[in-house]
């Protein structure tokens, strides 16, 4: 028995903002944000919700996987920036579209929710409590941006990506081979975003918003270290070499960190397709909509040995190897 990814799909909103239209809004540059992090644009929620663009790449997974929404019985939504906090990502999603024998749950690991919702769904299905699962990855990051601050709101966009996982009685030998995932909480307020403050009868903290702040180098620094690890980890998992993956599809933060990554992996950057260029950082839906933009290019066959890493808030990080 094993479990293997049948579709993935990816939606993101409509508007499109280059460096060089930030450039008139904030002190920047398209040479400062393309040499320091390998981004040109990134795509704006402006009507889309976080929801809506879920069950968008929900709809496009489920396509691919030729499967109805009544086949999904688990629904994950990993996500740091829910439409609302009650009810969660997943649930609105199963609602939008009628997946009415699913259980719908949220998880928020940041960068690394896709990577930990793809676990999670894993451990369910080799388990036998289910059998087809959708994981789902969407951010409006650009609700949590500081639009003053240059340092962050350059690196994020929204959208999402979506991926079907089913049991196949088939072979072991294909599917999701390895896992890692890790977290240290004790480094966590490199990358944080407070929640809104609290007020009540009694306690009064004011009602300043509050957004994303980040300690670039040092996540800069935990990421070059940390991702080729989970990696090495998670293919040793799978009985395999790091010479025998075809494809790294690594969490779209900085283009720089995925060459550090490729090279203390000995790989070559071909091995490396990034989206970065035209959409930012999306934490969570990161990772799907590489997935599904390099599925849909061709470049994956089947039988293709592939890597997924995420990595960020938490700290957190995790890798996947799959056989297609
Ligand atoms: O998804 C979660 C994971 N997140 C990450 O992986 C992020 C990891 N970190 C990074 O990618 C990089 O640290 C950044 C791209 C965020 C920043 O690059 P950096 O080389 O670490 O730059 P810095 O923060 O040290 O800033 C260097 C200079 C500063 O000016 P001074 O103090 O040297 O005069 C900044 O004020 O660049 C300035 N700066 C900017 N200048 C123009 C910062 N942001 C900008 C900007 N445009 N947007």
């Amino acid at each position: 028995m094993s479990v293997r990814m049948i579709g993935t799909g990816s939606a993101v909103p409509k508007l499109r903002v280059t460096n060089e239209d930030l450039s008139r809004i904030i002190d920047t540059s398209d040479e400062w944000i393309y040499s320091r992090t390998g981004i040109r644009a990134r795509h704006i929620a402006v009507e889309e919700t976080t929801a809506q663009l879920a069950a968008d790449a929900a709809e496009a997974a489920l396509s691919m996987a030729q499967l109805a929404a009544e086949d999904i019985d688990l629904m994950i939504g990993a996500t740091a920036t829910p439409d609302r906090l009650l009810p969660g990502l997943a649930c609105e999603v199963q609602r939008i579209l009628g997946a009415t024998r699913a259980v719908a749950f949220d998880i928020n690991a940041a960068c690394s929710g896709f990577l930990f919702g793809l676990n999670i769904a894993d451990a369910y299905l080799r388990s036998g409590v289910y059998q087809n699962a959708l994981v789902i990855g969407a951010e409006t990051l650009s609700r949590l941006t500081d639009w003053t601050d240059r340092g962050t709101c350059v690196l994020f966009g929204d959208g999402a990506g979506a991926a079907v996982v089913a049991v196949d009685g088939a072979e072991e030998t294909r599917g999701i081979l390895g896992m890692v995932q890790g977290s240290d909480g004790g480094r966590g307020m490199v990358l944080s975003c407070a929640n809104r403050p609290l007020n009540n009868p009694y306690v009064n903290h004011g009602n300043e918003i509050p957004y994303v702040h980040m300690n670039g180098q040092e996540v800069y620094k935990f990421a070059v270290k940390t991702v080729p690890a989970a990696i090495m980890q998670a293919v040793e998992k799978a009985r395999l070499s790091v010479d025998e993956i075809d494809l790294f599809l690594l969490h779209q933060a900085n283009y720089r960190i995925i060459e550090a990554v490729a090279k203390r992996l000995g790989q070559p950057m071909e091995k490396f397709p990034t989206n970065m260029q035209e959409h930012g950082n999306i934490s969570a839906a990161s990772v799907p909509i590489l997935l599904d933009e390099v599925k849909r290019s061709g470049r994956i066959k089947d039988g293709d040995k592939i890597v997924l890493a995420g990595f960020g808030a938490g700290l957190t990080w995790g890798a996947a190897v799959l056989e297609w």
